[in-house]
């Protein structure tokens, strides 16, 4: 599929029942990491970056560590901007040179975030970006590691509505749809079972692209049953988090005396590499490229 947008892979993954994870990064050693993995699985590679992220692993810095992995391994590897929470955060990173852009407009009133949304996916087509992502419903969570934490409760309201759902795509005109049906951004003590009902009554709305957000502690036996359903995208943060900064630690705690760096990170490297491809398996993206 080597020249495809990020969109054919989507449209690819929804008929096939397979999924592209979308590993967040903020850093070039976690990047590499991603690429090793994806290189070595022969899987085409998602890669996001946040606004919390963007004063630390910039967008100009990151899109041009993709760009010289694309040259150096040939791989496709695809770059979106997460959770945008403004339009100009967004313009700023499609003037950067992303493929991807996630307008994360959950804390807006509804038609609001529509009207955003539909400037965002008018700017993204001005700057050929085939993947505009909405949202509405907020994954709850924290992205970090909550281990010793109780999940928080969810009530049906919780849940992203079908109709709204419906209405949302039609008049946004985004291109995929981030879906809150139990995931939790984090790692909780507790999980609770994915809504999949609710998860088929989107898909039956017709909306063909669904994304979960808050992959990492998420049953994996849950993941594939929604990724039957239609879900074609999982982002991933908190597990690379958690695999870089505990093999930094052990390495640190093994050699008290280092200082260099590039005696230091290898071992993050290779602990995100294993993180993503596990991730690589649940979402069946080997051999896809
Ligand atoms: O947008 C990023 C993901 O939703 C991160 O979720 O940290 O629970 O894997 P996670
Ligand atoms: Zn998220």
């Amino acid at each position: 599929m080597k020249g495809k947008s990020l969109k054919d892979y989507f449209a690819n993954a929804r008929k096939e029942k397979w999924a592209l994870a979308q590993f967040n990064v903020s850093c070039a050693e976690q990047l590499q990491g991603v690429v090793e993995a994806g290189v070595q699985a022969r899987s085409p590679l998602l890669v996001g970056t946040s606004e919390g992220d963007a004063g630390f692993f910039t967008p100009s810095l990151a899109v041009n560590l993709v760009a010289f992995w694309k040259k150096e391994t040939d791989l496709p590897i695809f770059l979106n901007f997460d959770h945008g929470k403004s339009y100009e955060v967004l313009e700023r990173a499609a003037l950067a040179g992303y493929d991807a852009l996630h307008f994360d407009g959950s804390r807006f009133p509804l038609e609001e975030n529509i009207t955003i949304a539909k400037r965002v996916v008018e700017m993204a087509r001005k700057h050929h970006i085939s993947v505009v992502e909405g949202e509405f419903s907020e994954v709850p969570g924290g992205h970090s590691d909550l281990h010793n934490q109780e999940a928080p409760v969810l009530t049906d309201q919780d849940y992203t509505d079908s109709v709204v759902a419906a209405e949302f795509m039609k008049k946004s005109g985004v291109d995929t749809l981030a879906v809150m049906v139990g995931t939790l951004h984090g790692i909780f003590k507790t999980t609770q079972p994915l809504n999949i009902k609710r998860l088929q009554e989107i898909a039956l709305r017709g909306i063909q692209f669904l994304v979960l957000h808050g992959g990492s502690g998420t049953p994996e036996q849950e993941l594939k049953e929604a990724i039957q359903e239609g879900v074609v995208k999982v982002n991933v943060s908190t597990d690379l988090r958690v695999a870089f900064t505990n093999a930094l630690k052990e390495s640190m705690r093994e050699n008290p005396a280092e200082i260099a760096p590039y005696n230091l990170l290898p071992k993050s490297v290779a602990a995100v590499k294993q993180v993503v491809l596990t991730w690589i398996g649940i979402c069946g993206s080997v051999n896809k490229i």
